[in-house]
C-alpha cells in the first residue's frame, strides 16, 4: 500500500507540533513538504518552530516560509497560549535547527507540488489558510488537482477567539472563505470535535515518564496545559490538541463521524467575523459548495493514539540529542 502523499501548512504552536509528530511517526505517510504561515506566532517563529520540529524527529523534510500576514485581517498574536516563541515549554526545549528555510514562498510550493502529482498530494492545513488562499489564487485550477483538504478549523458550534469564531479562520476568514468556494474535497475538523480531542492525566504521565529528564515534549506539553481555559476552568485535565485530529483521521477514519454540509465563512466586520456557519436543513440548496464536516469523535481512542505518538517523539528525540 503505498503512503498517503501530504504537504502540511502550519503555524507551529503545540498542538501542530503533535500533530506533526503524529505524522511522521504513525509511518503512514510521505511528508513531502512543511510549509509555514503566521498564525499562533509571526512566520519567523512559525517557520524556526516547523523547522526545529522536523529537525528534532529526524526528517529531513523541506521547510518553506508561506505568509508573513493574512490577506486582510490584522490582529495581536496569541503568545498567552504558545508562549511568545509560538513554542514555549515548560523547561527543557527542542535542540536547534541544523537546517536552513527551503527557498521559495510556500503557496508557490503548494502549486507546484500539486501540478506535479494531480490528483496525488493530500494538504493538511493547520493554521490560517492564507498559503492556500494564496495557492488557489495564482492557480485556480488547484482545487481540482488537489486528492484532498483536511484542516483543523472553524466550529458549527461556536468560537474559542471569540464567542462566534475558531482562531485558524478568524486569523484569515478571506482565505478560508476562497478556499471554501473553490468546490475543494474537504474535511474539516472544528472545535465541534476538537474542542473535546483532549489527552488526560494518565496520558500526560505516560509521556513524562517516556524517558528520563529531559523531556521536551513533555515540558512543552505541560507549557500548553497550564495555558488551557479548559483545565483551568476544570472541564478536562489535560489539553484539546486540535490539530492532532485531521491528521488522526487521515490514518484512522473510524476515530471521527464527519457529515456533509455546506459551509460559509463570515468576512463581514463585526461580532459574527470568522464564523462557519453550515447549513443543516435537509433541503438546504443543492447549489452550494459541501464539504465534510466531522461531529463526534471516539476521544479516548484518539487520546491514545495521539499519545503514543508523542511518547514515540520523546524516545525519538532524547536517542538523536
Ligand atoms: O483554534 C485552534 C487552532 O488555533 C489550532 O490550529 C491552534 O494551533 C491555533 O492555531
Ligand atoms: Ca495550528
Amino acid at each position: 500500500m503505498p503512503r498517503r502523499r501530504l504537504i502540511i501548512d502550519c503555524d507551529p504552536g503545540h498542538d501542530d507540533f503533535a500533530a506533526i509528530a503524529l505524522a511522521v511517526t504513525s509511518g503512514a505517510f510521505d511528508i513531502e513538504a512543511i510549509t509555514a504561515v503566521c498564525g499562533n506566532a509571526p512566520l519567523d517563529r512559525t517557520v524556526a518552530n516547523a523547522l526545529t520540529i522536523a529537525d528534532a524527529l529526524g526528517t529531513s523534510i523541506p521547510v518553506y516560509a508561506g505568509a508573513v500576514a493574512p490577506l486582510l485581517h490584522r490582529y495581536e498574536f496569541p503568545a498567552a497560549f504558545h508562549g511568545v516563541t509560538g513554542l514555549d515549554s515548560a523547561g527543557a526545549t527542542l535542540p536547534p535547527p541544523r537546517r536552513a528555510v527551503a527557498p521559495g514562498h510556500a503557496a508557490l510550493e503548494i502549486a507546484a507540488r500539486v501540478n506535479a502529482a494531480p490528483g496525488e498530494i493530500t494538504l493538511v492545513v493547520l493554521g490560517p489558510m492564507t498559503n492556500l488562499a494564496l495557492a488557489l489564487a495564482l492557480d485556480p485550477d488547484l482545487a481540482s488537482k488537489v486528492r484532498e483538504l483536511v484542516f483543523m478549523g472553524g466550529g458549527i458550534v461556536g468560537g474559542n477567539v471569540t464567542a462566534r469564531a475558531e482562531f485558524n479562520v478568524w486569523a484569515d476568514p478571506e482565505a478560508a472563505a476562497i478556499v471554501l468556494r473553490s468546490g475543494i474535497k474537504a474535511t474539516m475538523f472544528g472545535l465541534d470535535v476538537t474542542n473535546r480531542a483532549f489527552i488526560d492525566t494518565d496520558d500526560l504521565a505516560r509521556l513524562r515518564a517516556a524517558v528520563p529528564a529531559p523531556n521536551p515534549v513533555a515540558d512543552i506539553i505541560q507549557f500548553y496545559t497550564e495555558r488551557s481555559g479548559d483545565v483551568a476552568a476544570g472541564r478536562v485535565h489535560g489539553p484539546s490538541l486540535h490539530d492532532t485530529c485531521p491528521v488522526a483521521w487521515l490514518i484512522d477514519p473510524t476515530l471521527f463521524q464527519t457529515e456533509s454540509l455546506p459551509v460559509t465563512v463570515e468576512t463581514s466586520p463585526g461580532p459574527r467575523y470568522g464564523a462557519t456557519d453550515a447549513d443543516r436543513r435537509t433541503w438546504a440548496p443543492d447549489h452550494l459548495p459541501r464539504i465534510d464536516v466531522a461531529l463526534e469523535l471516539d476521544r479516548p481512542r484518539l487520546a491514545a493514539r495521539v499519545t503514543d505518538a508523542l511518547v514515540e517523539a520523546a524516545k525519538r528525540i532524547a536517542n538523536n540529542a
